[in-house]
């Protein structure tokens, strides 16, 4: 991605060109940086907003959801996972809000400016603070090596899935993400750095039907109805 100029709690507006299109973040009313991409038709602009509905349902969901099990939060409630593929922060968030320690990675520069305002604005909201105090986000590109998430009890993955046609459109936030990232087609090389790091439990949300991540048989598999999760477990 071209150099950006930097982006912090002072930023109210910037227009940015992205693989040719443009995407123009906002400040709004409420304090929230907010992302929109008018070559999307129809569609609002994004925010990372942790006490939205969808996000409570996640979290109302409690320990026994597949995500939580997937990352062994059912077994130990304060576990400290590495998210290697932030995103939004949702599936993070829901994590933390159930107890364990995250530390979020992400490296697209636009969504790491979002996750940090939504860290900030978390910190200074009563029913978000202590989910968002075990949250610590780094810039990283999680296939150049996974060495800093030794230590953790668990990975999570969950990349994009490419765009190949066959499936139906994603949701609008993860065309605009799909948009801004041009996808996460090396995503089979996040496995690879993940089982190099030595961390014992690697878990890899797919959606369902997609072939594993890098051709990998994982020691197990969950299904969901929206989605399934890759365990490899050492
Ligand atoms: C599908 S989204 C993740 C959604 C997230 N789980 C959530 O709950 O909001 C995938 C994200 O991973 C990021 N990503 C993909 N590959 C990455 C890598 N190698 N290192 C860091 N971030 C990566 C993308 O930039 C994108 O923001």
């Amino acid at each position: 991605m071209a150099a950006i100029p930097p982006i912090d709690d002072t930023t109210k507006a910037l227009d940015l060109t992205v693989r040719g299109f443009l995407f123009c973040l906002r400040r709004d009313g409420e304090d929230r940086l907010t992302l929109s991409a008018p070559h999307l038709e129809g569609y609002g602009a994004i925010t990372v907003d942790w006490a939205s509905a969808d996000v409570q349902r996640r979290i109302a969901g409690g320990r026994k959801q597949l995500l939580t099990k997937a990352v062994g939060l059912h077994k130990k409630t304060d576990a400290n996972v590495f998210d290697g593929t932030a995103g939004l922060g949702r599936d993070a968030f829901t994590l933390a809000a159930l107890g364990a320690r995250v530390t979020l990675a992400e490296r697209n520069p636009v969504l790491l400016a979002l996750l940090r305002d939504a860290r900030r604005r978390a910190l200074a909201h009563p029913a978000l603070a202590d989910a968002a105090g075990r949250m610590t986000i780094v810039e990283q590109d999680s296939t150049a090596g996974l060495d800093i998430a030794k230590g953790h009890d668990a990975i999570y993955l969950d990349p994009m899935y490419p765009d190949d046609g066959k499936r139906a459109l994603p949701s609008k936030e993860m065309q605009v993400l799909r948009d801004l990232t041009g996808g996460d087609a090396d995503a089979d090389a996040l496995l690879a750095a993940a089982l190099q790091s030595g961390v014992a439990r690697i878990a890899v949300k797919r959606p369902s039907k997609a072939p594993w991540l890098a051709a990998a048989k994982p020691s197990l598999s969950m299904e969901g109805t929206q989605a399934r999760f890759d365990l490899y477990l050492r």
